[in-house]
């Protein structure tokens, strides 16, 4: 979830959209959810929790959960389905010790300040309390990021000034952790080829306009189209099933 927000300023985010475009967001969730283990009354804060989909998981298992997420609209979205949250900067937390846990997946990568975030989880932790998180890693949709910039270098533009995500490695992810005061229980990359619900169009409207957003108004939607156009022979498959080459980074730590 990136900028000084804990979404990317650059990235308009839509409830509806993220709905129809993203909800394969948290049903693939199940790896760090488990990873988590969350406990029946257990205070645990869902960091980047878009509509909150897994925060009302965490509320149903009997979790004291709270949502939070840059986005005004996700966060009405959230609250709509039964869940508390609020609109806060995951790079500028200001909790005290208050959590068992600290959630986040498909959120950290569009938080650019790692550190900034790592600061605030650990502040917001009990002594004792985990940090257990997915997001994008090294290499993540590294196809769909190439095809961006060929078609924006065609253009005329330098491809990727618009890059509103950081994919981190495990090595240094953990080193950026362990010097944050964590202990890192585990930490890995795990390729994931995710399924997605449509057409590439439709993942790159929801999640990579900001790249587009270089050209003039009028442009957009051609060099959007040409994306995807480029992309067919790559990452869509005979049966007409698109794939997104998804690299996730998962970690567990601990606040000593
Ligand atoms: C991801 O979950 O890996 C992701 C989501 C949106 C944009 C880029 C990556």
């Amino acid at each position: 979830m990136p900028g000084d927000m804990t979404r990317s300023p650059a990235q308009d985010w839509n409830a509806s959209s993220y709905a129809k475009n993203a909800r394969f967001v948290a049903d693939l969730a199940t790896d760090v959810f488990s990873l988590l283990g969350p406990c029946p009354g257990e205070r645990i804060l869902d960091l980047g929790c878009g509509d909150g989909v897994l925060t009302q998981r965490l509320q149903g298992i009997g979790v004291d959960a709270l949502g939070v997420d840059s986005s005004p609209d996700l966060i009405e979205a959230a609250r709509k389905s039964g869940v508390k949250a609020q609109v806060g900067d995951g790079q500028n937390l200001h909790f005290d010790q208050e959590f068992d846990a600290v959630f986040s997946n498909a959120a950290l990568h569009w938080m650019r300040d790692s550190a900034a975030v790592i600061d605030g989880v650990y502040r917001a932790l009990k002594p004792g309390g985990r940090f257990v998180a997915e997001c994008g890693g090294a290499g993540n949709v590294k196809t769909i990021v190439a095809a961006i910039d060929r078609i924006l270098s065609q253009r005329g533009y330098p491809g990727l000034v618009g890059n509103p995500w950081v994919f981190a490695d495990a090595r240094e992810y953990r080193a950026l952790l362990e010097s944050r005061g964590f202990e890192v229980l585990e930490i890995g990359l795990h390729e994931r080829p995710t399924r997605l619900p449509g057409d590439v169009g439709g993942w790159l409207d929801t999640f990579a306009d900001s790249f587009l957003r270089v050209l003039p108004f009028a442009d957009r939607r051609p060099a959007r189209d040409a994306v995807v156009n480029a992309l067919r022979p790559e990452i869509c498959d005979r049966g007409g099933v698109w794939w997104a080459d998804y690299v996730r980074l998962r970690f567990s730590a601990r606040r000593p």
